[in-house]
Parts: C-alpha cells; sequence; structure tokens
C-alpha cells in the first residue's frame, strides 16, 4: 500500500511541468479586496484593468472600517493623474498620481517561489492550481509577489510595498477578461479637464482612501 502511494505521488510529480513566467489578460473587469497592513485600511470595489492604456478604475469602492465610506476613482498612470469622482452630485477633482504602474504580469526575469491550490485538493474542480512569483518593480522600489492562476495567468493577488504606505495586498476576484463598460476609463465629462485644476499633494491610492476614511 505504502509503495502504491509512492507510486501515486511520483507519477503526479511527473505530470507536474514546471511553471514559466507569463502575461495575463492586459484588459480585465472584477472585483478586488484590497488590505494595507501598516495602516489598517481595508476596502473592497469593482474594478476595471487596461495593461495597454494604464489606467484602472476603482467603482463603487467601499472603505471598511467602523463606518464605511464610498469612492470611485480613477488612475491614469500615464498622465500620472487621480480623478476622485462623484457621480450623484456629479463633482470631480483632479490630483497628481504618485504611484507607479504594476502590470499584472509575471515578467520574464521573475523567480518562482511555489505551486499551491487554492480551495479544495481532494476534488475536481473544488480547487485552483496557482503560482507565486516574485520580482524587482518596475522602478525597483522594491519586489512584489503575484499569485496567478496555472492554466492562464490570471491575477489571484498582488503584493507589494506602497511607495509611501508600505506593504499592500490586491486580491483579484470574479476576474473576466475584457472590458464590459469601456468608458468608465475615461474621465466623465463633468471632471475638469485642464492640468491648471491639478493641485494638491501627489498621491497613491492609499492616501486617497485614507482622505476618504
Ligand atoms: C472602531 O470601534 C472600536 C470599538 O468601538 C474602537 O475601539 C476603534 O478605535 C474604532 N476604530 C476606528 C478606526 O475608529
Ligand atoms: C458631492 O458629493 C460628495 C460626496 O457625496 C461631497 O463630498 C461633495 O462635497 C459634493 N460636492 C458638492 C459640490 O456638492
Ligand atoms: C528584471 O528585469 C527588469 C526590467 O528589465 C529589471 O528592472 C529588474 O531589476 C530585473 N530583475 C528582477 C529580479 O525582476
Amino acid at each position: 500500500m505504502k509503495l502504491l502511494v509512492a507510486l501515486a505521488c511520483m507519477f503526479v510529480s511527473c505530470l507536474a511541468k514546471e511553471p514559466s513566467p507569463c502575461k495575463g489578460p492586459p484588459l480585465l473587469t472584477g472585483k478586488l479586496y484590497i488590505q494595507s497592513h501598516n495602516d489598517h485600511i481595508t476596502a473592497s470595489g469593482g474594478y476595471v484593468y487596461d495593461a495597454i492604456g494604464e489606467r484602472v478604475r476603482l467603482t463603487e469602492v467601499v472603505i471598511l472600517d467602523n463606518q464605511t465610506h464610498k469612492a470611485d476613482v480613477l488612475m491614469d498612470y500615464k498622465k500620472q493623474v487621480l480623478y476622485d469622482i462623484h457621480v450623484q452630485n456629479k463633482t470631480c477633482k483632479k490630483f497628481p498620481l504618485k504611484s507607479e504602474f504594476i502590470p499584472l504580469n509575471v515578467p520574464g526575469n521573475a523567480t518562482f517561489m511555489s505551486q499551491f491550490i487554492l480551495g479544495d485538493a481532494s476534488y475536481p474542480g473544488d480547487g485552483l492550481l496557482v503560482n507565486t512569483w516574485t520580482g524587482d518593480l518596475p522602478k525597483k522600489e522594491g519586489k512584489f509577489y503575484i499569485t496567478v492562476t496555472d492554466s492562464r495567468c490570471a491575477p489571484v493577488s498582488l503584493t507589494y510595498p506602497d511607495q509611501q504606505f508600505g506593504w499592500l495586498q490586491i486580491s483579484y476576484l470574479d476576474n473576466v477578461v475584457g472590458i464590459t463598460d469601456p468608458s468608465l476609463l475615461i474621465p466623465p465629462s463633468f471632471c475638469p479637464e485642464d492640468d491648471s485644476s491639478l493641485k494638491g499633494e501627489p498621491m497613491g491610492l492609499i492616501k486617497f482612501l485614507k482622505q476618504r476614511k
């Protein structure tokens, strides 16, 4: 019996192939869950991710605190602009963005860390095979850790040190390839266009969420 188990394990490990670096889908829509460890900020909401235009929209963000606060934000990483959007009263503020775009990919020179199954490994269809990798952030301001699905490189979670606010962990849920509503990546018409309105201290997502708390 022991021999049989040992043989079965060998057979399984023979089948398991070494994961390779991979590119995730460039356009994604879904939900996310953000945790900032240093600031004890926890938030969840919808997201739209565009790796080509380097834009991310977070909708119906709920900051989970003793009270909950809502937010809607569009980040344009190429222009380094953050829009604080209030759809109900059609107001919008524009801030300088201080944050780098982190593509949801496993770059070719990333280091493989581990492979594991999320959920239950004992029943087919109840477990998800994922791989965790680490690499340097684009501006080398620390290391990122990314977990992606083994089959299609869809993001599961991303952990990285935010330039201003320490470790940030983002979990990606209900991901769907593509962008269901492209207008979400364009600043609404009631947002200021001119850069003279770009006032205030540059901020990243966590600072934005902190101010909203
Ligand atoms: C939340 O409420 C608890 C208990 O009422 C309190 O101890 C804590 O300081 C509150 N946290 C914040 C961030 O206000
Ligand atoms: C619009 O609504 C937001 C929150 O709902 C509020 O903070 C802001 O002051 C409002 N702006 C104006 C001009 O009423
Ligand atoms: C991988 O390549 C990128 C860009 O070419 C570089 O910035 C980074 O330092 C390299 N090393 C790691 C471990 O990511």
